[in-house]
C-alpha cells in the first residue's frame, strides 16, 4: 500500500487546549535540542483526536518540534499505525489477519467488513462511520479471531457477534471489549483448571475491559481532558526533574499549557537570576550578499530553508562570515535563533571553514546529490 498524503486535506489543524498542553508536556521529557524525540507521541495524539494524521497536523507538529515538515512526514509514512487517510467517524476496524486469527475465521470477519463497510480497506463506509483494514498479529492469538477497534481488543469473534458489534457501534452504544464468547480473559474455554482460587471475587469483566466499561471509553476520540494531565517529571516549581532550570526546553507561547508554561517561566526566571546570559557581541553583518551571490547556507548540516532565511535576515550570506564567528558572536546569533545550541552542536563554524575554501563536507555532498536539507529552525 502506498503511504502518502491523502489527496483531500482539511485546511487547518489544532490540538484541543488539553491535548496541546499534553503535547507540550511530552516535549519537556527530552533535553534541549532533542525535542524531535516527541514526534511519535504527538503524531499519535493527533490521530487519537482526529482519527487520522492530516497534512496540517504534520505541519503543526513539525513547527512545535522545530523539524522540517518532510522529517515528520517520513516518520508518519513509515509506521503503519498512523492512518494517512480519513477514517470512519465512529471507528477504524482493524482485523488481525495473521495465522491464529486466519485459521479461526479472520477471513469471515473481513467478509463482514466488505459487506457492511466497504469492499476495499481504508475506504469510508457509505454513512462515513467506519473504515476497516487488515493488520498483522496483535498479540491476542489465544483469543483468535480478534479485532482492534479504537484502543480496545474485541476477541473470540464470530460473524454473528462481530456483525452485532458493528451495529451497536453504529447505533452509538457503549460496547464491552474483550472476549465476546463469554470467556473472562484468555483462560481455557472449558473454564479454569488451575489458580481456581482467583475465580471468586473477580469483577464483572477482566481488568482492562472493566476499566473501559467504568469510564465508558470505547471508540471515543481523545480530547485530552478525559484524565488529568500528569507530568510528574515537571515539579511544582515548573522545573523538569533532574534538569537545571536554564536547560528547560523552549515552549510555544500562544497555547494554554499549564505545566509547560510553568517550566518556561521558571526557565526565564532562572536565566535572569542564576544564569546570566553569555557575553554577546554582534558579528559584522551585510545588508546583502556580496555581488548578489549568496552561498548556499543549506549546505551546512542543521540549516534548512527557514533557517537560511533567518540567517540572511540577520545579515549572514557567506560561509566565510560564519567561519569567523567568535564565541561572543556565536552567543549573539544563538540568542536570535528559535532553538539554542545548534551552532555548536552541528559544528557550523568547522563546516563553514571547510566550505569557504571549496572543501566539501560529507553532508554538503549528500545535500547536493540528494537535495537533502537538515532540520529547520
Ligand atoms: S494471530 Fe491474531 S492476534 Fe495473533
Amino acid at each position: 500500500m502506498l503511504r502518502r498524503l491523502h489527496s483531500e486535506q482539511p485546511d487547518s489543524f489544532a490540538f484541543t487546549p488539553a491535548n496541546q498542553a499534553w503535547a507540550e508536556a511530552q516535549i519537556t521529557k527530552y533535553p534541549e535540542g532533542r525535542q524531535a524525540s516527541a514526534v511519535i507521541p504527538l503524531l499519535w495524539r493527533a490521530q487519537e483526536q482526529e482519527g487520522w494524521v492530516t497534512k496540517p497536523a504534520i505541519e503543526h507538529i513539525a513547527d512545535m518540534l522545530g523539524m522540517a515538515y518532510i522529517r515528520v512526514l517520513e516518520v508518519c509514512s513509515f509506521y503503519f499505525m498512523f492512518q494517512m487517510q480519513p477514517t470512519g467517524s465512529v471507528a477504524n476496524i482493524q482485523i488481525c489477519g495473521t495465522t491464529s486469527c486466519m485459521i479461526c475465521g479472520a477471513e469471515d470477519l473481513v467478509a463482514v467488513c466488505k459487506e457492511k463497510i466497504a469492499e476495499k480497506p481504508h475506504t469510508l463506509s457509505a454513512d462515513g462511520k467506519f473504515t476497516w483494514e487488515e493488520v498483522e498479529c496483535l498479540g491476542a492469538c489465544t483469543n483468535a479471531p480478534m479485532a482492534q477497534i479504537g484502543k480496545d481488543y474485541y476477541e473470540d469473534l464470530t460473524v454473528e457477534s462481530f456483525t452485532k458489534l458493528l451495529d451497536d457501534l453504529a447505533a452509538g452504544k457503549v460496547v464491552a471489549p474483550g472476549p465476546q464468547n463469554g470467556r473472562y480473559a484468555a483462560e481455557p474455554k472449558s473454564g479454569l483448571t488451575s489458580l481456581t482460587e482467583f475465580d471468586s471475587g473477580k469483577t464483572q469483566y477482566n481488568a482492562s475491559v472493566q476499566l473501559a466499561m467504568d469510564i465508558k471509553d470505547g471508540v471515543k476520540r481523545i480530547q485530552g481532558d478525559e484524565v488529568p494531565l500528569l507530568t510528574p517529571w515537571v515539579g511544582k516549581d515548573g522545573v523538569v526533574a533532574g534538569r537545571a532550570a536554564a536547560d528547560a526546553p523552549p515552549k510555544a507561547p500562544e497555547a494554554p499549557k499549564p505545566a509547560v508554561k510553568q517550566a518556561a517561566e521558571a526557565k526565564a526566571e532562572a536565566k535572569k537570576e542564576d544564569a546570566p546570559a553569555a557575553e554577546e557581541q554582534e558579528p559584522e553583518v551585510l545588508k546583502e550578499a556580496r555581488g548578489g551571490l549568496p552561498d548556499d547556507l543549506k549546505l551546512l548540516k542543521g540549516v534548512g530553508p527557514k533557517l537560511e532565511e533567518k540567517l540572511n535576515s540577520l545579515g549572514f550570506f557567506h560561509f566565510d562570515q560564519i567561519a569567523e564567528w567568535t564565541e561572543a558572536e556565536v552567543a549573539w546569533v544563538d540568542a536570535r535563533l528559535k532553538f539554542k545550541g545548534r551552532i555548536e552542536r552541528d559544528g557550523w563554524i568547522e563546516q563553514a571553514k571547510r566550505l569557504q575554501v571549496g572543501d566539501e563536507t560529507e553532508f554538503a555532498k549528500r545535500a547536493k546529490d540528494e537535495g537533502l536539507y537538515e532540520e529547520e529552525d
